[in-house]
């Protein structure tokens, strides 16, 4: 791997903002949406057991229905993409059979020799203390895939919204999730930013960073 330039980095970070006003005439190129799904299912994720699904809406009708269930936000219907970030809502004992078989055939090594691997998961997520907040626990492995779309799509020049402030329960019943096993956490518009956002122009709102990292020798 080429490492990019730490100047590259910040750059796409401070390039980068939460878009309020898409431009709804500019599309993603096939390629570039591409290569962002791929970074999605790349998304690291406690013991690798990806416990989510990352729906990707493109039906206009649909969107628009989603709007008045997303605090009005036009970026749902604006962008060029939207994906929406659902999880499991249980880990079982299959769900951990499936990654172990997976892993020993993409691997390939006998399932048996990952045994040990398979108990450690499940006394922790299965049976296991994280057991009673399975949904908490997947919740937290959604948002790492979801900072990474943010970060990925920024390095790509792609715009997007985290967004939060949307009706979980009414994106369940719109998307035909409810129980299906998987709920709505959070989900994103990419895209463009419209060329009047007057977001765009805005200075980050940060802390000093002396106050947010704390270097212990
Ligand atoms: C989890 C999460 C949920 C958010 N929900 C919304 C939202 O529903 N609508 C919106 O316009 N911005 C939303 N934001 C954007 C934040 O307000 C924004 O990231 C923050 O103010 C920092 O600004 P910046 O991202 O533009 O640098 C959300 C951000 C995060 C991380």
């Amino acid at each position: 791997m080429t490492p990019i330039s730490t100047d590259t980095l910040l750059e796409a970070h401070h390039w980068r903002y939460a878009v309020k006003k898409f431009d709804p005439a500019r599309r993603i190129p096939a390629d570039t949406w591409d290569a962002l799904e791929q970074a999605l299912v790349l998304s690291a994720s406690s013991y690798g057991l990806q416990p989510w699904k990352f729906l990707v809406v493109n039906n206009p009708e649909l969107r628009e229905k989603l709007v008045p269930v997303s605090w009005n936000q036009r970026q749902v219907a604006d962008a060029s993409h939207f994906v929406v970030f659902t999880i499991k809502n249980k880990t079982t004992e299959a769900d951990v059979d499936r990654l172990i078989a997976k892993t020993a055939a993409v691997r390939n090594i006998p399932a048996e020799e990952l045994a040990f691997y398979k108990d450690m998961i499940m006394s922790d997520v299965v049976v296991g203390p994280r057991s009673a907040i399975a949904d908490v626990w997947a919740s937290r492995q959604v948002y790492l895939a979801f900072g990474n779309l943010l970060t990925s799509a920024a390095l790509l020049g792609i715009d997007t919204c985290p967004m939060e402030g949307l009706d979980p329960v009414k994106y369940d019943e719109i998307l035909g999730l409810t129980g299906s096993g998987y709920s709505t956490i959070a989900a994103c518009p990419c895209g463009y930013r419209a060329a009047d956002d007057l977001y765009a122009t805005l200075a980050k709102v940060r802390y000093p960073r002396s106050e947010i990292i704390q270097h212990i020798s």
